[in-house]
């Protein structure tokens, strides 16, 4: 991998701008020293690489294809390409991080597997990775979560996975993370967290972000292939704590004539209180060990996210996208419930791909872009909608 000193990426501090840091319980401090002293050294190593690279090709499947979507760059009058993530094994492209991950964790000689989850989909990339490697595996999910994602949570007790409801908050993704940050205070010496998105304290953002950047780093071949030239017009990503996007923009992240879009949850209306766009509502915090934007009360109490989508319904994103919104780099833009059910039964019917509801509110950002005949846009399609069937079939009474 490259060595880094752009921009956007990160510094030898462990910030973006002045976003990140690790802002740690004294009892964690010895796991993120360890892992911070070694995750370089351990990825960058041939060893590491070469089973790594092994897995994505012949386990998860990649490289995923990018597909020139017809139909819907009829219907927008532009060039629309999809980076099929969803069509990685489990269906999402967190796999690429847990697979990742866990080759990470066996280096640093860890049995025991922790993980959070809010869709599901990385839980069971978690359980998918243990039952692959045989080490055990808790995963915390939150109760709301449990019951609109059921499917993955089938997923992963069928992998061998024991999940663990949290029941504290919101009953979603932020309260997830707090169940397994302490589990993880309580089993510093045997166990491996392995964090779902490029959130929390330092390295693991930068982690995450380098397991993803193979998205954007088969985007430029690809398109190369296709249209004669690497770079996109537009880069297209939903963001949740952001590991999807960070993955789809690495790569492009100093190309500034790329426009990079992320494009967060609004619920039922940025302002109506039930919401999860941190770009409009966010304020400077820390939650989950990192310094970032933050929905937060006037006293910086956390406040309860809202989205349809349980991948999205968090009330952060990971320092790399605060930094990229405040240095303006990536425009982002917050898209309804409704907005995103629409653009997820729009996909459907037009291309044959059912979208997971995280991916349909990039989709939707779509209708809410000034797009020329002559752009090229890539989206990154970050999940199949298998997960929420139960959840479309309701909304549109199909
Ligand atoms: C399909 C899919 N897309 C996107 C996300 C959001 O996560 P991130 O922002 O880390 O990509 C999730 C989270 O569960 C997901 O399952």
């Amino acid at each position: 991998m490259k060595p880094e000193t752009k921009k956007y990426q990160i510094d030898k501090n462990g910030y973006y701008g002045e976003f990140g840091g690790a802002f740690i319980p004294e009892m964690l401090y010895a796991n993120i020293e360890e892992l911070k002293n070694n995750y370089l050294e351990i990825i960058d190593s041939d060893g590491f690489q070469i089973e790594f690279q092994k897995l994505l090709k012949d386990y998860v499947g990649r490289p995923t294809p990018l597909y020139f979507a017809n139909r819907l760059s009829e219907k927008y009058n532009t060039k629309i390409y999809l980076k099929r993530e969803d069509l990685c094994h489990t269906g999402a492209h967190k796999v690429n991080n847990t697979l990742g991950q866990i080759i990470l964790a066996k280096k640093l000689g860890k049995k025991r597997i922790i993980a959070e989850t809010g869709a599901g989909q990385h839980g069971v990339a978690t359980a998918t990775a243990c039952a692959l490697m045989g080490l055990e595996c808790i995963v915390y999910m939150g109760e709301i979560d449990i019951a609109r994602q059921a499917p993955n949570v089938a997923r992963m007790k069928m992998l061998g996975a024991t999940v663990i409801p949290a029941t504290s908050g919101s009953k979603t993704l932020k309260d997830a993370t707090n169940e397994a940050i302490r589990d993880w205070i309580n089993n510093p010496v045997d166990t491996h967290y392995i964090i779902g998105s490029v959130v929390g304290p330092h390295p693991y953002p930068d982690l995450v972000a380098k397991f993803q950047s193979v998205i954007s780093q088969e985007i430029k071949i690809q398109l190369k292939e296709k249209e004669g030239k690497e770079n996109p017009d537009y880069m297209i990503a939903c963001v949740g704590g952001g590991s999807n996007a960070a993955g789809a923009f690495y790569h492009y992240l100093d190309d500034e004539n790329v426009k990079l879009i992320a494009v967060e949850a609004a619920g039922k209306g940025a302002d109506s209180g039930e919401s999860a766009a941190t770009s409009v509502l966010g304020k400077l915090g820390i939650i989950h060990g990192s310094k970032t934007l933050l929905m937060q009360t006037d006293d910086g109490q956390i406040t309860e996210p809202y989205s349809i989508s349980a991948g999205l319904d968090y009330p952060g994103v990971g320092p790399m996208h605060a930094h990229l919104f405040e240095s303006k780099r990536a425009k982002f833009i917050a898209v309804t419930d409704d907005e995103a059910m629409q653009a997820g039964l729009n996909l459907t019917r037009l291309e044959g791909i059912i979208p997971a509801i995280e991916s349909a509110h990039a989709l939707a950002a779509l209708d809410k872009i000034q797009l020329n005949k002559e752009d090229i846009v890539v989206l990154n399609l970050s999940g199949r909608g298998d997960k929420d069937l139960s959840t479309y079939i309701k909304y549109f009474g199909i």
